[in-house]
This record gives C-alpha cells, structure tokens and sequence, in this order.
C-alpha cells in the first residue's frame, strides 16, 4: 500500500516535471537533450551585438565563417542607449597624439573597434575628448551595417544547452528555436553590485538615479562607491 502510493507521488512527479517543459511545440523531440534535429543551424552563434559581438562578427565574417549574431535589442550597442547614465562616455577620443603612425594612433584611441575600412573610427565621429554616448551608439550600428555583419535583431536567447550529440540549442522570446556548434557569449559583464548594510534598501543605485539636478535641489548627496559611477555622478 504504502509502496504504491510512493509510486504514485514519484509519477506525478516526474509528469509535472515533463508538463513545465516550455520548449514542446517549437520542435519535434520533447527533451532538446536528445534532439537529433538541427534548427536554424548556424556553425557560430554570438550572442550580444555590443562592441565584443560585433568585433568577433567581424573577424567571423572577413573568414568566411558561418555565424549568426543575435542581439536582444533593437540596434547595436544598446547597453550605450542608457549608459553612461550622464549621456557621455567615459572612453576618450584622442583625435591628436602628434604622431603620424596609424597603430601608435590606433591604440591611444579608446572607442573604435578593428576594421579594414577607415571611415569606421569613431575620431571621424566627434571631436569631443569625451563623446556623447549616442555617437558610439550610432558608431556601432554603421559598424555593423557598412561590414555587412550578420545581426539578427529582436532577438533574447535563453535556456542554452549543450545536447548529448555536442550541438547547442537555444531559444529565443518566440520560443523559435536555435542550434549551432559554438556559441560565443559577449552579453556583458555589468549587473549592479548591491551591497548590504543597514539602511541600504532606501539607497537608489546608479542604475535608477534620476539625472534631472531639480530632484537633487535641497538634497545632502552621499554617494557610495569611488569608481566610475561615483565620479561620473559626483562630475554630474
Ligand atoms: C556604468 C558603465 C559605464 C560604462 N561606460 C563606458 C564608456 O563610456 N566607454 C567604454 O568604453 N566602456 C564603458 N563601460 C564598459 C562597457 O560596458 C564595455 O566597454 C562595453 O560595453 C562592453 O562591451 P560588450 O560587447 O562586452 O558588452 P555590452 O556592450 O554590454 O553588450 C552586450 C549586448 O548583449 C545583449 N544581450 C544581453 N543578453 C542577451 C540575450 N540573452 N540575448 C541576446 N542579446 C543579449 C545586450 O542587449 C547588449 O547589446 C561602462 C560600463 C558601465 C557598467
Ligand atoms: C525590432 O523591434 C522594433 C520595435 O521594438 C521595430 O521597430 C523594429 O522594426 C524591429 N526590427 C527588426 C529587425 O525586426
């Protein structure tokens, strides 16, 4: 009796377990682990169209490879549409080093990514020492259309799994799925770092401070933390 009601439970389980796959639908074999089928089939996948997406896309592209870039926003470059939350970047645009020599000038300019095609420096975008953001914004969108890089926009993968057969697969917000032999992650490494203490839940982070100065108006301003941020706020 009591073995058969152990039974039972351990059956309903492993059906609720099988019942919360949300991946049924999108291809034939219930478990993506033993999937023999090859959706979409790209040889590289990339995921994230920042500046490292798109400077491995490059290198991927001018090899002739077979790759895909899939980017959750709607353009290149958009971590670039919120922050710096100041609107300018914190990479310098050192258009003059008084020298003449194009890889002593390359290194010392902070912002552009590698290419064959001049046009493509960020130092023919502005000749700000400390550019708006949206210029590099819209730097890496020509970057990506002038270079031909294969960018599928639109796009949020997750749940990537390697299959018994060595491929990956994954999935996007349609639940469109997605197989390749390597996947390249470059989606970033910035999430906020919230230490605890007491009182930190009434602190706002970088990520939320308003930039309008009238919300500071009257205000006593202690910021937390002596990095970029800080400063970038302190300046601000
Ligand atoms: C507050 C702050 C300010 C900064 N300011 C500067 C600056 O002024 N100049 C500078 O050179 N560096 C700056 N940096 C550093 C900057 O983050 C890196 O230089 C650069 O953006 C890193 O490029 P990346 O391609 O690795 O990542 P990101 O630029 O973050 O690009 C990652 C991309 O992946 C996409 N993505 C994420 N998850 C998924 C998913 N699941 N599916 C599909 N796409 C996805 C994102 O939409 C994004 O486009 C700053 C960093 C921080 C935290
Ligand atoms: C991506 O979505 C935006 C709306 O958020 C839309 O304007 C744009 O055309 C879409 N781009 C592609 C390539 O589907």
């Amino acid at each position: 009796m009591q073995l058969s009601v152990f039974v039972l439970v351990l059956f309903c389980l492993c059906l609720s377990v099988y019942g919360n796959n949300k991946h049924d639908g999108s291809i034939k074999h219930d478990d993506p682990m033993l999937n023999t089928e090859t959706p979409n089939y790209k040889e590289y996948c990339v995921i994230g169209a920042g500046p490292g997406g798109l400077q491995i896309a490059y290198f991927l592209e001018n090899a002739g490879r077979d790759y895909i870039v899939f980017e959750k926003g709607y353009g290149a470059g958009t971590f670039y549409l919120k922050y710096p939350i100041h609107r300018l970047l914190i990479s310098i645009n050192k258009r003059n080093t008084g020298k003449t020599n194009k890889e002593f000038n390359f290194r010392h300019d902070w912002n552009s990514l590698v290419s064959h095609d001049e046009s493509l420096q960020m130092t023919k975008y502005s000749k700000d020492f400390f550019p708006p953001a949206d210029v590099l914004v819209q730097y890496l969108n020509d970057y990506a259309t002038k270079l031909n890089l294969k960018v599928q926009y639109n796009s949020t993968m997750h749940d990537i799994l390697k299959r018994k057969d060595g491929l990956f697969q994954m999935w996007d917000q349609h639940n469109n799925a997605y197989t390749c032999k390597y996947v390249i992650m470059a989606t970033g490494i910035a999430t906020p770092n919230k230490p605890e203490f007491p009182g930190s839940e009434l602190v706002d982070g970088y990520e939320d401070l308003p930039i309008d100065l009238d919300e500071y108006e009257g205000q006593s301003v202690l910021i937390i933390g002596r990095g970029n941020a800080g400063h970038e706020t302190a300046q601000h």
